[in-house]
């Protein structure tokens, strides 16, 4: 890449991450006060992401699966992984099959979302699905691995993604696995109460330069 053309994607990407910070606050700022009922209104329809149909999320989803840690068992099984907003369990559903890891616990604070991802899962004995916020959730830890995509744009507030950060560093046992994936350049800005925070490493980001929405994938791991 030339000096031009670095410097071009460097302004550009700032413009962009300048742009989606206000838009993450504008979110929170109007939203927020709906409360669930924002959710009820967003999953009226069905499947309100195409998660289901999109081959851009399909791809996605297989480049997450890609990076996944293994466990720190000598089989690298992970016994249960924790997906925070599994919305209608496409990819709850996915990872369940996978072999990767022997249960999945699904939490998402849109009612019918898990209502939808219950009947996707229906034929899986190894998903749990929770209904409500994952910070106030009682959960079955510690997880070795924890997943979030995509969620962390809601948070609408430094505080919420800090507890968010604070929340999941607990849900992880010591050597466990944080998977975050977020539209890039946003991504930068959502991952950092994560990327900084004192018990957890970064192990490895990636961006993914896809023409209709690029997207980051930071992998990092639970210090003791
Ligand atoms: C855009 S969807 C992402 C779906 C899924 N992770 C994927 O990538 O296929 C975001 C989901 O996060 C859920 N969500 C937002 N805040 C949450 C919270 N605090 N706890 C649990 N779920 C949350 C929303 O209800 C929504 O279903």
């Amino acid at each position: 890449m030339s000096l031009t053309e670095s410097l071009v994607r460097r302004v550009r990407d700032s413009s962009r991450l300048v742009a989606s910070v206000a838009e993450f606050y504008l979110h929170g700022a109007v939203l927020h006060p709906w409360g669930s009922r924002y959710w009820a209104w967003r999953y009226q329809k069905n499947d309100p992401w195409s998660y289901a149909s999109s081959p851009y999320e399909r791809i996605k989803y297989e480049r997450t699966m890609a990076v996944l840690p293994k466990a720190p068992t000598p089989d690298g099984i992970h016994e249960q992984a924790l997906e925070v907003g599994c919305s209608e369990g496409v990819f709850t559903d996915m990872l369940a099959r996978s072999g990767r890891v022997k249960k999945v616990v699904g939490v998402d604070v849109a009612a019918a979302a898990i209502d939808r991802a219950r009947e996707r899962c229906a034929g899986l004995s190894n998903i749990e699905l929770l209904h409500g916020d994952v910070r106030g959730v009682p959960l079955s830890a510690p997880f070795s691995l924890v997943l979030c995509a995509e969620t962390l744009s809601h948070m609408g507030s430094w505080a919420n993604l800090r507890s968010m950060a604070d929340t999941l560093v607990e849900r992880l046992s010591v050597g466990g696995s944080l998977v975050l994936v977020d539209s890039y350049p946003k991504a930068r800005f959502l991952h950092r109460p994560f990327r900084t925070h004192r018990k957890l490493s970064l192990i490895e980001t990636q961006v993914y330069e896809d023409p209709f929405r690029p997207y980051m994938i930071s992998v990092l791991s639970r210090r003791p």
